[in-house]
């Protein structure tokens, strides 16, 4: 059964997924989405089903403010949805076109972010929410990398946040082995919507920080529904990497790893950075597949000491995430600021 985090911003994509005049066929959490620009540059999302007999519409154009169904024509517009024409009735004919709607999804683009609302009412309704803050992440991605995971969401975000599996995962001789295990305590704190291991320098263990000079500092962020920023900072010099994953439908999970940063010395070691990122998000994707040999018959799963933490808070997250929009309340953060201890 599907167990999505509704009545919250997914991520769509970055500015340049979408040019003017141009629509996309995305899917998220089972919904089939029209991701679109108009000639004057604003993002629309609409349901990719035309009401009519259910041709995608991102397969039509768009015209005059509305998207034109490649099968008979009919238009909608690109804000609300309204059925503006049905080109086959004569002009004597009464249907009110304007009863006739496509469903739209409130959008918006922040930075190079695209954030899509979803919400559990078919209606559409306001969010009263804001998508996930990264104001960092507003030019062009000097990483961009974007792949299919064959796992559930639940699955890759507590896989993006585990701390534990990187000594088997992605040992690397130059990023670290079983070997350089040691204990670690790393202080955490409740944000908007997730948590954040606060800033820190990084373990010593990770020579790729080495080749940045400086000292940096980092700080990585985990955002519901499936957001995950590491924000390292050398100087007044910064480095965002942002892994997000969204859900496809129950099986699969998109996962997109985009970096941004300001700092030049990066961009010359940055085709050694991009395919080390690679290498290590598809470490990641073989073990998820691995995983699902094991998910198929449903297990119980185990969330042992402060290494599975994270795993917990994820899920009591998005627990009352659900309960408070049920409540009509605010959310209350049950994550509290706290140390974990853990080896990795
Ligand atoms: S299916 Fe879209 S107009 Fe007929
Ligand atoms: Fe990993």
């Amino acid at each position: 059964m599907s167990d999505f985090v509704m009545d919250i911003w997914y991520f769509a994509g970055i500015s340049k997924d979408v040019k003017p005049g141009e629509m996309h066929r995305i899917e998220i959490a089972g919904e089939p989405i029209n991701l679109g620009r108009s000639k004057s540059g604003e993002v629309f999302a609409m349901r990719d089903i035309c009401p009519h007999w259910s041709a995608p519409l991102s397969k039509g154009r768009i015209v005059d403010g509305t998207v034109e169904c490649p099968y008979h024509g009919w238009r909608f517009g690109t804000s609300d949805g309204t059925c503006k024409a049905i080109p086959a009735l004569c002009s004597e004919d009464k249907t009110d076109t304007q009863k006739i709607r496509v469903r739209t999804y409130p959008i918006r683009e922040v930075g190079a972010l695209i954030w899509v609302f979803l919400s559990k009412d078919k209606k559409g309704e306001d969010p009263k929410v804001d998508p996930p803050s990264i104001p960092f992440a507003k030019n062009k991605p000097i990483i961009d990398d974007i792949f299919m995971l064959d796992c559930p969401m639940d699955q890759a975000v507590i896989g993006l946040m585990d701390p534990a599996h990187g000594p088997f995962v992605h040992q690397n001789k130059w990023w670290r082995t079983q070997g350089s295990m040691h204990d670690k305590a790393k202080k955490f704190e409740p944000r908007p919507l997730g948590f954040a291991m606060a800033a820190h320098s990084p373990s010593s263990n990770s020579f790729a920080y080495k080749l940045l000079g400086g000292k940096p500092t980092t700080e990585i962020t985990f955002y519901l529904p499936g957001a995950r920023t590491e924000e390292i900072k050398v100087g007044k010099r910064t480095i965002l990497s942002l892994t997000i994953v969204s859900p496809v439908d129950d099986e699969r999970t998109t996962i997109r790893q985009l970096f941004f940063t300001d700092m030049l010395k990066f961009k010359m070691i940055l085709p050694l950075a991009r395919s080390g990122a690679r290498k290590f998000l598809r470490q990641d994707r073989d073990i998820m597949a691995l995983q699902k040999m094991g998910l198929k018959y449903n297990p119980k799963q185990m969330y042992v000491g402060d290494a599975d933490a994270q795993a917990r808070w994820y899920f009591v997250i998005k627990k009352e995430w659900a309960k408070s929009r049920a409540e009509g309340r605010e959310f209350v953060n049950p994550v509290k600021p706290q140390t974990l201890r853990y080896r990795s």
